[in-house]
Order: C-alpha cells, then sequence, then structure tokens
C-alpha cells in the first residue's frame, strides 16, 4: 500500500472517532478543544449537532477553525473545569500512555485534559503502538534554554517552533522505556514548561478508528468500526 493509501485510511479512521466522540457532547457543556488533524474532523460533527454548548480551545488553529463553524470559543480564563475535552494524540501504548504535541499545543492540551471531567483521546489505528518510542516534544522557557536542553539530553529545539504561547518547542529523543519515571524526571527540570507524556490518569477513554479490511476486501465498501479502550484503572473502576 503506497503512503498516500496509509494517508487516506488514517485519515478515515481519525474521522470515524472524532464523529463518535462528537455524539458524547452533551447539551450546554463546557467542551475543550484539542489541536490537529483529528480534531479539524472533530469540528464539523460539533457544529453539525447544532448544540448550545461553549468551547475552550488549545491552539489559534482551532479556535479559528471552530468559530468558522459557527461553534462558541470562549477564553479559559474565569472558568476552572471543562465537561468534556476531546483531543488526538500521537502514540497511544496499551497502558493508555500518551505521546502528544506533534502540532505543539501540549501545554494547553494538558491543562485542559488535566481540568475536564472526562477526556476523551481519538486516533486512527496506527497510533496504537506496543511501546512509546521518541520524540517527546517538551515546551521550554526561552530563559536559559541551552541549559535546560542540556539537563534534559538528547534533546534539540524544533527549529524555531513555538506553542500557542509563545514557548520554545524541543524534541526528547532519549529512553522513553518507562514513560512514568521519565515524565518525572522532566517535570522536575527547572526550565520544562511541559512535555508531551500524558499518563493514564488523565485519560478517560480512547476512541480508535479502525477501518475493516474485510469490508473492503469483498467489495462492499470500507467499514471504519470504533473500538473505546479504556485505562486499566478506570476499567476496574478505579
Ligand atoms: C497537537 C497534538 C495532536 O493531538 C497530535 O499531534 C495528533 O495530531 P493529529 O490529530 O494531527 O494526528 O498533540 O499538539
Amino acid at each position: 500500500m503506497s503512503s498516500g493509501d496509509d494517508r487516506a485510511r488514517a485519515d478515515t479512521e481519525k474521522r470515524a472517532a472524532a464523529e463518535r466522540a462528537a455524539e458524547l457532547v452533551e447539551q450546554r457543556m463546557l467542551v475543550g478543544l484539542g489541536t490537529g488533524s483529528t480534531v479539524a474532523h472533530l469540528l464539523p460533527a460539533l457544529a453539525r449537532r447544532g448544540l448550545r454548548i461553549r468551547c475552550v480551545a488549545t491552539s489559534p488553529e482551532t479556535a479559528d477553525a471552530a468559530r468558522r463553524l459557527g461553534l462558541d470559543v470562549v477564553p479559559f480564563s474565569g472558568r476552572d473545569r471543562v465537561d468534556l475535552a476531546i483531543d488526538g494524540a500521537d502514540e497511544v501504548d496499551p497502558g493508555c500512555w500518551l505521546v502528544k504535541g506533534g502540532g505543539g499545543a501540549h501545554t494547553r492540551e494538558k491543562v485542559v485534559a488535566a481540568a475536564s471531567d472526562r477526556f476523551v483521546v481519538i486516533v486512527s489505528s496506527d497510533k496504537l503502538v506496543d511501546r512509546l518510542a521518541p520524540p517527546v516534544p517538551v515546551e521550554l522557557l526561552d530563559f536559559g534554554a541551552d541549559a535546560t536542553l542540556a539537563a534534559i539530553g538528547d534533546a534539540s529545539l524544533r527549529g524555531g517552533a513555538r506553542s500557542p504561547d509563545g514557548g520554545l518547542l524541543a524534541d526528547y529523543r532519549g529512553d522513553v522505556a518507562d514513560p512514568a519515571a521519565l515524565a518525572t524526571r522532566l517535570d522536575s527540570i527547572p526550565g520544562v514548561v511541559s512535555h508531551g507524556l500524558f499518563p493514564p490518569a488523565l485519560v478517560g477513554e480512547v476512541l480508535v478508528g479502525a477501518l475493516d479490511p474485510a469490508g473492503e476486501a469483498t467489495g462492499t465498501g470500507a467499514h471504519v468500526a470504533v473500538r473505546r479502550v479504556v485505562p486499566v484503572a478506570r476499567a476496574g473502576g478505579g
């Protein structure tokens, strides 16, 4: 299969997951909107529902796109909870650890996810991995950035890229075998604003779009299933 086919397949799966997540939104909710190509499918699906909701956006790109579709985007300041946040991810491991921040918005995305009563992650099936792999995005303060990079180790700036709040974006390319230990270490380094490792405790559920190859093979049209993955602690009632 060509890389174009792979992209089309992933896009179909992203749309299916996003459309399923849009169905979870209820009247009068405050909804957190993530950033990226999967969330780009969520916005029209949400707008089509015609609900009276308000949204907080994790990037100017998402805010602009949502407003163009008629969604009511409000500032997050002055509000301390979000009813439901929906966002994509770069990688999801079997324990529901996430790597996020490919789009550089992971700091806002983590703030919104942590403030939400329910955080729903929407991904195509290629985002599911057996083990997380680098890069892990990191946002840094400008002040002392070289010292911060040295303390992180195995990290480099992502060109001149900036986060939605103007922070420097870097990528950590070292070992990610123990995400909890790495997250603790990165959190402890002065100058690190935040990193793209999201623990399972933040994740309410992951909706995974998956094209059914059998449908394609029989010519009946590709059927896209959406599988719901719940972190073990929550599945067990924790
Ligand atoms: C942006 C993110 C995105 O959610 C992540 O990069 C996935 O992107 P996409 O939906 O385009 O595959 O974390 O900061």
